[in-house]
């Protein structure tokens, strides 16, 4: 067996070699050239920090609240589709893993596991809707989340279409990915060597060659099982403000809206009446080209804040990470990649694992730049390069 995994790039090494090769490009790749995705971790570091010395801080304290809801740390699970392909433990993994490290969740609409099938997970959980089907079709989804009793809603608002992902195209998959049977018979060698996961796909019942027996189904299809979640982009309308608007006139609990990039954006979002933005690219997986969300952040921050949280997603790989983003105004943030990583290597433990890897890495960072709290980190922690205009750096 591999060795321990001691940061997030063990767990995405790992995660290489136990999945398919389309299913780790899946999880790993974005679109186009990937500019975007690349440069959502590297703009990480033109931020340096401003420690202060000879500070006793005592065990730092990482707890916070976002949208009233207490978490033990600034990290929360980005939802993310198709998470079955990865391990059986599957959406239900990820919420338990959640739960035991007391932080939230949020369900994807497309993970492959209805939103009833995943609540018993616990723990605090968001469920994430794509409203791509119309009002009547998330009227219906809403109303399923109200019952199964999510405690926020965070509508996706970066995908009027869907990005262009070429490593899933290469391997004859398309966009969205859907595997059916002479996909799964051309893809044979790359399952063939992955033994191990294939085992536990067969023994979990996951199948991919079966067809979607109602497609049109609205109860059936968000939230729903692999084939019709890889088949529901492929309907996609763009959903408006006046629709967020309207979402919020059906939604009580804490609304969000992710995937803004601008201050004029999250103005909108606030106006429509959302509670919080996620500033986001999608990792990287949609507009290639788009800013690196750290380097998006300050923008919305200062447009914004006072009036509605910020979190934002994208790049995060160290704890480190994490308190930049705070010390430049998010709430807290949220992983994808990285979960999904520990999700492929060692199922609900790799998750819980890549969540204690981020926690001891952010209370050694807090120590070593004198901070005693997460709640104290603010813009002189940090140095913050000018901004150089686009994409553009001084490399
Ligand atoms: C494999 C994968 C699937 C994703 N599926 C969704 C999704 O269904 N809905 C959504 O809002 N975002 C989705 N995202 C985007 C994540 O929620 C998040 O914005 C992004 O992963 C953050 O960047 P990071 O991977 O660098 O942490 C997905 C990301 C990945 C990597």
């Amino acid at each position: 067996m591999a060795g321990v995994i001691r940061n997030v790039a063990d767990a995405r090494r790992r995660a290489r070699r136990t999945l398919p090769r389309v299913v780790y490009d899946y999880v790993d790749g974005g679109a186009d050239d990937e500019i975007t995705m690349a440069e959502n971790e590297r703009a990480f570091r033109d931020i340096a920090f401003r420690p202060r010395v000879a500070v006793d801080t005592g065990e730092p304290d990482l707890t916070t609240t976002v949208l009233g809801t207490r978490v033990s740390m600034p990290v929360l699970l980005a939802p993310c589709g198709l998470v079955r392909l990865m391990h059986p433990d599957s959406a239900l993994g990820v919420g338990r893993a959640a739960a035991a490290k007391d932080t939230i969740w949020v369900l994807s609409s497309v993970a492959g596991v209805t939103l009833e099938a995943a609540a018993p997970a616990g723990g605090r959980r968001w469920f994430q809707l794509y409203a791509s089907g119309g009002r009547r079709e998330a009227e219906e989804t809403i109303e399923r989340a109200k019952a199964a009793g999510y405690e926020a809603l965070v509508v996706t608002v970066d995908t009027p279409a869907l990005g262009n992902r070429e490593r899933d195209a290469r391997h004859g998959v398309g966009t969205p990915m859907r595997l059916d049977a002479h996909t799964a018979i051309r893809l044979g060698p790359q399952v063939l060597a992955r033994p191990r996961w294939s085992l536990r796909m067969i023994r979990s019942g996951v199948s991919m060659l079966k067809r979607p027996s109602r497609p049109t189904d609205v109860a059936a299809r968000a939230g729903t099982d692999l084939e019709t979640a890889s088949s529901f982009y492929t309907h996609a309308s763009p959903f408006t403000w006046a629709d967020i608007a309207w979402v919020r006139e059906r939604w009580a609990k804490p609304l969000l809206v992710k995937g803004v990039l601008t201050g004029a954006d999250a103005v909108q979002a606030a106006d429509a009446g959302a509670d919080a933005v996620v500033v986001s690219n999608h990792g990287g997986r949609q507009l290639d080209g788009a800013a690196a969300t750290i380097r998006a952040l300050p923008e919305v921050v200062d447009t914004v804040s006072g009036r509605i949280e910020v979190l934002m997603d994208g790049g995060v790989r160290r704890g480190g990470d994490v308190l930049k983003a705070l010390a430049m105004g998010a709430r807290a943030v949220l992983i994808g990649r990285p979960y999904l990583y520990g999700l492929s290597a060692d199922g609900q433990r790799g998750v819980e694992r890549i969540l204690d890897i981020l926690r001891s890495e952010m209370a050694r960072s807090l120590r070593l730049l004198g901070c005693a709290s997460v709640s104290e980190l603010d813009r002189s922690y940090v140095e913050i390069p000018e901004r150089t205009g686009g994409l553009a750096n001084r490399s």
